[in-house]
């Protein structure tokens, strides 16, 4: 693994080699949105001689792509006309089907003979084996100069055995070292602090366990429906969606071992450790362990909004999910006997993605018998909207009495750093770019996580049962508060 300036914290010093990313997808939203910014950013602050080809089917020239780039980079902070027209300059276009042997040699033809490359799957998934056949039949999997590198986005798989012929087929032309599988949680600062919360404090770890900690939520909740994207959606769902991979990543950085370095594989050989330990839910808890919603008509901020089943795209008996809860275990030593709560959902009360982690009450309740509300420490780790942390203690409320009172203990980024953290996906590149996969998925972890999820989805295919509906603006189905309910927990408020 190359040194990486941003984990040793020595600003942008360190250069990657010189490089063409080639986004196949160029024409597409995620380039627009995140990954020309991205890739800017970075060109901008000198990571790399960097050099961009965009690939894809329509009928744009170079100079199209230019003029589209330099429109979607007018607002981005801190450039200057120079710089901008520096960037734009520099990107060409191959126009071509993914399926066409041509657009690869067209492909061949402009890219550098020497320096890195790195290809990004910014596809619907469909077209990944196509992308990934044709990129080794043209022989340009093979290192010529420099590395080869290949990020796939997400979703990788729909369930266990789709994402193991994707592994396989990737497999049979790059080697695990050159496959980056995506994951943009994992490029928020709050995510990787996870780590360096438990593993760079000696107060946290030696009550990071079953004896100290009562139990975990991890809430990820959305206030907008799908937004025009039913057709999509409807063939995923909130399972599929988030937690897979974005709630599972937050719960394997809760739960993980310390690793023995911080090495890629070193950190994500205690990743999949987790995953492993999930404890299946079987078919027979299914009730009790999970709960599926789907948001129904109603008004969200004053405004009439139609329900799942209303949106276009979506067929008006649909059965998927745009809320799910899941209680679950991991079984090994650490964690024996602690729930985890997960929740994630559209059309929900806030905007929230966050872990909180609920400990024990003290042995001796020398207060809580006179005080029945004194609340439970709880450390919150807040992902979004405000990146931060947050622990509640109990305190006296000043007077004659002992009276108390829960108060935060708070630490926000945005105030405490005074700068704006990184972009998840400028932070993802700058590791692809330098060769560091630690914030990327592995082969093992991804199918672990959809071992778990392909069992939960048939599990519920074969039961027959519809999600419950909820309204908008609520914090999801009433059957989600049984979930905690049954060990007398409490869903935290949204
Ligand atoms: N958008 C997001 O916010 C977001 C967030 C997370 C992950 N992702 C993932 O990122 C990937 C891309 O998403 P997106 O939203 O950018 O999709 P999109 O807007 O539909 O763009 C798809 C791109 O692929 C090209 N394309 C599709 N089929 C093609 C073919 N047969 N031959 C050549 N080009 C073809 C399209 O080219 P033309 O339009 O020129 O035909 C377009 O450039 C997906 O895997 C998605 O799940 C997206």
């Amino acid at each position: 693994m190359d040194h990486n300036p941003f984990r040793e914290g020595l600003s942008h010093t360190r250069r990657a080699d010189p490089v063409t990313v080639v986004i196949f997808g160029v024409t597409g939203d995620l380039t627009r949105r995140k990954l020309l910014p991205a890739l800017f950013a970075l060109y901008r602050k000198g990571v790399s001689r960097l050099g961009v080809i965009g690939f894809a089917r329509r009928d744009w020239q170079t100079e199209g792509l230019r003029q589209r780039a330099g429109e979607i980079l007018r607002d981005a902070p801190d450039a200057t006309d120079e710089q901008r027209a520096a960037f734009v300059n520099q990107l060409s276009y191959v126009r071509s089907t993914f399926d066409e042997t041509a657009g690869y040699r067209e492909l061949a033809r402009q890219l550098p003979k020497d320096g890195d490359r790195l290809f990004y799957l910014s596809t619907p998934p469909e077209s990944y084996e196509a992308i990934i056949r044709n990129l080794g039949e043209a022989g340009l999997n093979r290192p010529g100069g420099g590395s080869i590198r290949v990020v796939v986005e997400k979703p990788f798989g729909r369930d266990l055995e789709s994402a193991r012929r994707l592994n396989r087929l990737l497999a049979d032309y790059f080697d695990e070292q050159q496959i980056y599988r995506i994951d943009h949680y994992l490029g928020k600062e709050t995510v990787q602090n996870i780590m360096l919360l438990r593993f760079g404090n000696g107060i946290f770890e030696p009550l990071w366990n079953h004896r100290y900690v009562e139990h975990i939520q991890i809430t990820v909740s959305e206030r907008l429906g799908v937004e025009g994207r039913g057709n999509y959606y409807d063939s995923a769902g909130a399972l599929r969606d988030m937690v897979q991979n974005h709630m599972f990543q937050l719960l394997s950085l809760t739960a993980m071992e310390p690793p023995i370095d911080l090495q890629a594989d070193s950190i994500r050989d205690e990743k999949v450790k987790v995953v492993r330990a999930i404890g299946p839910i079987a078919p027979s808890e299914l009730d009790t362990h999970t709960c599926r919603g789907q948001y129904s008509s109603g008004y969200s901020d004053g405004t009439a909004v139609p329900g799942y089943m209303q949106e276009d795209g979506v067929p008006p008996d649909s059965r998927t999910e745009t809320f799910v809860a899941i209680k679950l275990f991991v079984n090994n030593w650490r964690w024996s006997g602690v729930p985890f709560y997960l929740r994630t959902g559209k059309r929900l009360r806030r905007k929230v993605s966050e872990i909180a982690v609920t400990f024990r009450t003290p042995p001796l309740e020398l207060y809580s018998n006179r005080h029945p509300t004194m609340t439970r420490n709880t450390l919150i780790i807040r992902i979004q909207p405000e990146e931060g942390i947050t622990l509640t203690v109990n305190t006296k409320i000043p007077g004659y009495t002992t009276d108390m009172r829960p108060v935060n203990v708070d630490f926000a980024y945005g105030s405490a750093f005074g700068e704006s953290t990184l972009e998840a996906y400028e932070r993802l590149l700058f590791d692809a770019l330098v060769g560091d996969s630690t914030l990327y998925t592995r082969r093992d972890e991804i199918e672990a996580s959809w071992r778990f999820i392909t069992q939960l989805l048939e599990g519920w295919q074969n039961s027959q049962s519809r999600p419950q509906l909820y309204e908008p603006g609520s914090s999801g189905p009433h059957g989600a508060r049984a979930l905690p309910g049954g060990a007398g927990h409490r869903w935290r408020k949204l």
